[in-house]
């Protein structure tokens, strides 16, 4: 692989970033891609440390001076990723809403981790949800991301089951093992451009 075909990758994060760890880790050697650069709307995301420890690049844009301005938030957010002129984006724990305007720049070229069996369970409380409806596996999913929340094309699912006696924080550490799993193996299949489904279990 020249340093030409490597894509360069950008993460955006919101929390302590464990998926962007995996990700990070995984971006060597014969791998097509590496990062460029993560992100993150927290200052104090413990993400941003971990991958500085990494020797990543990291920079954080606030939301809350925005005022729930979601345009003015992007653009700043474009402001700081386009001189790093990532290949691939991809949302790991971000936990802003991003709008059309933005969305539509990346697409094709965004992904995004959610810890549901999409199109299950969209949103937030997935876990619980799930446990409430009482189904007998969950997981986690990489998908392209469309203007539409946790919309578009998977390219990746990993089950688990669900247990006797799970609770919701039971069952996130369940799936977040194998979030760590999917994640890079569908990152480097994407890079390399296969953007077939791939199931793991
Ligand atoms: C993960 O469960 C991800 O799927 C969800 O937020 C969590 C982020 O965890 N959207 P981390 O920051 O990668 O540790």
């Amino acid at each position: 692989m020249t340093q030409a075909e490597t894509k360069r990758v950008a993460i955006l994060l919101s929390g302590g970033g464990s998926n962007m760890v995996k990700l990070v880790e995984s971006m060597q050697g014969d791998h097509p891609a590496r990062p460029c650069l993560v992100l993150s709307n927290d200052p104090q995301a413990g993400g941003l440390a971990k991958a500085r420890a990494m020797g990543v690049e990291v920079a954080a844009v606030d939301h809350r001076p925005f005022k729930g301005d979601r345009a003015a938030f992007e653009a700043a957010l474009m402001e700081v990723i386009a001189p790093y002129q990532p290949d691939i984006l991809c949302l790991a724990g971000f936990m802003r809403i991003l709008t059309e305007g933005f969305v539509s720049q990346w697409t094709g070229r965004m992904l995004n981790i959610h810890p549901s069996l999409l199109p299950k369970y969209k949103g937030l409380h997935t876990h619980a949800r799930a446990l409430e409806a009482g189904d007998a596996e969950a997981g986690c999913t990489v998908h392209e991301v469309t203007p539409n929340l946790d919309d578009g094309p998977i390219l990746g699912q990993a089950r688990v089951p669900v247990e006797p006696g799970d609770t919701p924080d039971v069952l996130a550490a369940r799936v977040l093992t194998m979030e760590h799993k999917l994640y890079p193996a569908v990152l480097r299949r994407f890079a390399a451009g296969n953007r077939e489904m791939l199931t793991l279990s």
